[in-house]
This record gives C-alpha cells, structure tokens and sequence, in this order.
C-alpha cells in the first residue's frame, strides 16, 4: 500500500508494506482521514505514537472494513466505519483495535464521517464524561474556530449550555451560526472581561482550553464557583505559575488529558461512550461534521500547511 511517511520533516507519499491485523483489531480501507494539529508536531519530531501504533500520522479515519484479526467480534469484511486512531490515518490501509471503531452515523457519508472520530472523543471525554457539563451551564471554548471547537460548540449547545469562544474575529460569524452565544475576538478582547459582563459576574462553569500556560490564570479568573477546567492542547506552552490561592477561591478543578496515549481499553470506553451520548445528536443532524475543505491524501503536505496557517474552520480532510 501507500502511505505518508514523514523522512527529515517532510511528507512523502510512498510504497510501504501492507498492515496486517493482530488479535482484536480490524484492518480499513481508508477512504477519508482528517488532518490534526497534532500531526503537524509529529511532523516536528515532538510528538510520537505511542508504542505499537502505526508510525504514519493520522488519528481518524472513515472506511472499509478489509480484514478482521482473530478475537473480533461483532464486525466483518466490508462493513462501513469511521475510527479513532493512534497514528496511520495517512495511508490506504491502517490497523486499528476493533473498540475503536465506530459506524458512520446516520445520515452521514462515508467521507464526512472522517471529521468526527477525534473531536467527538476529545471533546465527550473531557467535556462531558469528566466535567460533567449540564443544561443551564456556561461552557468557554477557547478556540472555537479549530475542529474541537467546532464541535465542542455544537455539542455544548446540544446539552442545553450556553456556549462562549474565544476565536479570531474572521471566525465569529460562522461560529454564531453553529450556535455560539458569544463570540471573543481573543485578539482584541480580554475573554475574562467578556465572559464576567456576559455572565453577570458569575464566570463560566466548564472551560475547553488548547492553550494552556498563557491562559492558565485568566482560565481560573473567568471560572464561576465550582468551575472545571480541561487543558487538552499547549498552544501557549506548557509551564505557568499557578495561584492555589485563586483556584481554592473558585473551588476550581484542572484536569488535563491526552486521547492518542491512552490505554487500548479507556479508548473503547471512551468510544462506547461516544456512539451511545453523541452519534444520536449526529444522526438527528444536531451535531453536524464542519469541514472546511479536502485534499487528496497524496498533498497531505498543503493540507498541513492550510491548518498550520489557521485561516480555516473546522475539519480539514484527506481523500484518497
Ligand atoms: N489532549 C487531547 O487529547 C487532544 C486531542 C485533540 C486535539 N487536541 C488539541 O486541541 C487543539 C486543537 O486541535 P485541532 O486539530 O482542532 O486544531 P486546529 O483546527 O488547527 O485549531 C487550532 C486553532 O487554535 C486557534 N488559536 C490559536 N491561538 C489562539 C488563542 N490565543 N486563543 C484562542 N484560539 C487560538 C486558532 O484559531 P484562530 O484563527 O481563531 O486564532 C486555530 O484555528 C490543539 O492544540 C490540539 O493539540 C488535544
């Protein structure tokens, strides 16, 4: 098969040996995969697949089902999927444990179904299954234009939350139209303030942070009273100081997770979850794949270079 292998930074698209599936894991077909910022820094050396995931870039994929390895139950050859992936998105075929797969939900193709495996995980995991989100709460999306934010939005409006991002202004039309109560040019704007007058002073319940050390103490100081915080992403670096101080004054919670390095098992419940809580609002098109544009899976490198520039919104895609 073919597949992008990334050689002194550069994506090469070229011949590499078949994948054959091991117990319990099922090989695709891949017809679509979508492109993550995270790729980019495996790209750069700094973030590498956990050990025993295939060692091409890609989290997400949609496809075929073209082999099924011993212990499988449940599946067969031909069946139509979408998957989380540990690596090996960018390439014709990849390998994958059989929790992580999911149908391609109603009402869906088989190519939009690639957008959402990764930012449905991501987002439920943290936003939901950990900070336990309610209706008549306040979610902040930091970001919202990225394909997690896209998401988060529409899902926080999907669970009866009234949703603020944070986005460059460009952005903010579209994401009122996915459904953001308020739209924070993070440029312009100090999101603390915005979110105290919009909220009365109170603060916002749950935070959905991709950046991390430079937002990590106006995060606590936007937070309202028993406030939660997910860091999931380190766009503005790794390392601040933390006020314990200001953080007990909120009885606040930060919690920070990576999806790629969790254990095989936590991943499938994590996918359970998601095929149980999420694709229904998916199959009732209340939750809807925003894809910005595809590539052919061959100029994986323009697509990075697209997602490395921001100017998009949403998914990115990658077809074969
Ligand atoms: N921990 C996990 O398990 C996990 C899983 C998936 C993704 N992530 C992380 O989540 C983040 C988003 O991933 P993605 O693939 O969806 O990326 P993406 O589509 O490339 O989005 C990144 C976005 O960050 C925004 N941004 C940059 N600086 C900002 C700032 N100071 N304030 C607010 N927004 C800012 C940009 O939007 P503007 O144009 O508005 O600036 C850009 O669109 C990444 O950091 C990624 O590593 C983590």
């Amino acid at each position: 098969m073919r597949a992008i292998v990334i050689e002194d930074k550069q994506l090469l698209w070229t011949e590499v040996p078949d994948p054959e599936p091991g117990h319990g894991e099922v090989v695709i077909d891949v017809t679509a995969a979508a492109v993550n910022r995270a790729d980019l820094l495996q790209r750069q050396g700094h973030y590498p697949p956990p050990p025993g995931a295939p060692v091409y870039p890609g989290l997400e994929c949609s496809g075929v089902v073209s082999a099924v390895g011993p212990g499988v139950d449940g599946h067969h050859v031909g069946e139509r999927v979408c998957a989380l992936l540990a690596g090996g998105g960018y390439a014709e075929r990849v390998v994958v444990p059989a929790g992580q797969l999911l149908p391609v939900p109603t009402g869906l193709s088989l190519v939009e179904a690639a957008a959402l495996p990764e930012v449905a995980c991501t987002v439920w995991s943290n936003t939901v299954s950990h900070d336990r989100l309610r209706a008549g709460e306040t979610l902040l999306v930091h970001g919202g234009g990225s394909g997690i934010g896209t998401f988060a939005v529409q899902l926080g409006k999907a669970l009866g939350a009234t949703v603020l991002v944070t986005a460059r202004s460009a952005k903010h039309e579209r994401l009122r139209a996915l459904g953001a109560d308020l739209t924070i040019d993070y440029q312009t704007h100090d999101f603390v303030r915005s979110v105290h007058e919009t909220t009365g002073g109170r603060g916002v319940d749950v935070v959905l942070d991709i950046i991390g050390a430079t937002y990590l103490a106006r995060n606590i100081e936007a937070l309202a009273p028993g406030g939660r915080i997910s860091v999931i992403g380190f766009q503005g670096g790794t390392r601040a100081e933390l006020d314990l101080g200001a953080l007990m004054a909120k009885r606040g919670t930060i919690s920070s997770t990576s999806l790629r390095a969790r254990p095989v098992p936590e991943k499938a419940r994590i996918v359970a979850g998601v095929r149980d809580q999420v694709w229904p609002l998916v199959a009732a098109g209340v939750v809807k794949p925003v894809i910005h544009t595809t590539f052919p899976l061959a100029e994986a490198a323009a697509a990075q270079e697209l997602m490395a520039s921001s100017d998009h919104l949403g998914k990115i895609l990658l077809l074969r």
